[in-house]
């Protein structure tokens, strides 16, 4: 590695993604992608989009996309900023809200890319240990405030746990942390309804609160890199008018963006056959004697009966046989298996083969 790169650069090692077979064969749980297509509209969309407008500089503030996110959550346009899909959300927050030098704050586990956001920023990270049962931990603003954290994120519901976390208990937090709290919503779309959990009050109640959300896992785009932050027009320019790239998002995943936010019916669908595969997949991994956590996400974070071989193994066996989970060598997670929720007949072949682990 060159030795002109940055010592904080030097000294990193970079984000691990989630393996990406080019096959369709794998039968893929390990990404949280969505297991259904994304709507027929962004099809045709993407089949009526004239190559020639390809020619000049998409919108480079992508307004009518923010119009049309703005009206699916109650909030206006200047309280959006669209970006390259989630992960650039992130980076832009760092970069807009962490001095080099300054702190970040984060749970332990949760979504590895934010310590490496961070040591790209030159920042320190301060991870707060999520209690034993995944929940945050009741001095949690205390202490990241303490820290002088001057971004924190949040993840809900959480990655890699599933575990959601009530508005109020969010709330509470964003009115006590001295900094930017960020609520990293990648997968709330596949929360129960029945909850009525509102991204639309954080933005209205606090200047402090970004809200991240992706097109990835909700409306099956994960290959077009769509996502968005939401907050307080003032949190929200800084990034909208000077850290962001001219042009961070192109014209065609503006058009596709738009046509699946129209498609609420379709995507709306979606959510509701995963949220039924997901208790079903619980269901049956319980009567196998895996124990799962509750989740109102995508995926499930479950344990192997004590008794197999244990869940590394179990991962690098059904990779053999193309099916894909996720397997985290980190503690607190290096005995358990994160499962995105597939299409009922993925789940019953993945089912068919946990069995000869189990007793
Ligand atoms: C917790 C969390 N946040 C954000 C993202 C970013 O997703 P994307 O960059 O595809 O929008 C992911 C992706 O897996 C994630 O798990």
């Amino acid at each position: 590695m060159s030795k002109f790169q940055r010592p904080n650069i030097q000294r990193m090692q970079g984000y691990s993604w989630g393996e990406q077979p080019l096959d369709v064969q794998t039968i893929k749980l390990n990404t949280n992608e969505n297991p259904y297509p994304p709507s027929p509209a962004v099809t045709d969309a993407l089949s009526a989009f004239a190559a020639d407008s390809l020619r000049t500089y998409p919108q480079p503030t992508a307004d009518a996309l923010r119009e049309q996110i703005a009206e699916l959550h109650g909030l206006s346009k200047n309280q959006v900023v669209v970006t390259h899909a989630g992960d650039e959300a992130l980076r832009l927050a760092v970069t807009a809200y962490v001095s080099p030098g300054g702190t970040f704050a984060g749970t332990d586990p949760s979504y590895s890319l934010y310590p490496v956001l961070a040591q790209i920023q030159d920042a320190q990270t301060f991870n707060i240990d999520l209690e034993a049962n995944w929940s945050i931990p009741t001095d949690f603003a205390a202490r990241a405030s303490a820290e002088n954290a001057q971004l924190t994120c949040l993840v809900n519901p959480h990655a890699p746990s599933g575990r959601f976390t009530h508005a109020e208990d969010l709330h509470q937090i964003a009115r006590t942390i001295s900094g930017v709290l960020l609520i990293d919503e990648a997968y709330a779309d596949f929360i129960d309804p029945e909850i009525g959990y509102s991204s639309r009050e954080f933005v209205e109640q606090h200047d402090n609160v970004l809200i991240l959300r992706t097109f990835s896992k909700g409306y099956s785009l994960a290959g077009l890199r769509l996502g968005y932050l939401l907050g307080d027009q003032e949190l929200i320019t800084p990034i909208l008018e000077k850290t962001r790239d001219s042009y961070n998002v192109d014209a065609i995943s503006q058009s596709l963006g738009i046509a699946a936010l129209k498609d609420q019916t379709y995507a709306r669908s979606t959510w509701k056959k995963v949220r039924e595969q997901r208790q079903l997949l619980a269901q049956q991994l319980a009567a196998l004697g895996w124990s799962c956590l509750a989740s109102e996400a995508n995926f499930l974070l479950t344990t192997p009966p004590s008794d197999s071989i244990g869940a590394e193994a179990i991962y690098k066996t059904l990779k053999t046989e193309n099916i894909l989970v996720r397997y985290f060598d980190h503690p607190r997670l290096n005995d358990k298996l994160r499962i995105s929720i597939g299409t009922e007949k993925q789940n019953q072949i993945l089912l068919k083969n946990l069995r000869r682990f189990s007793s």
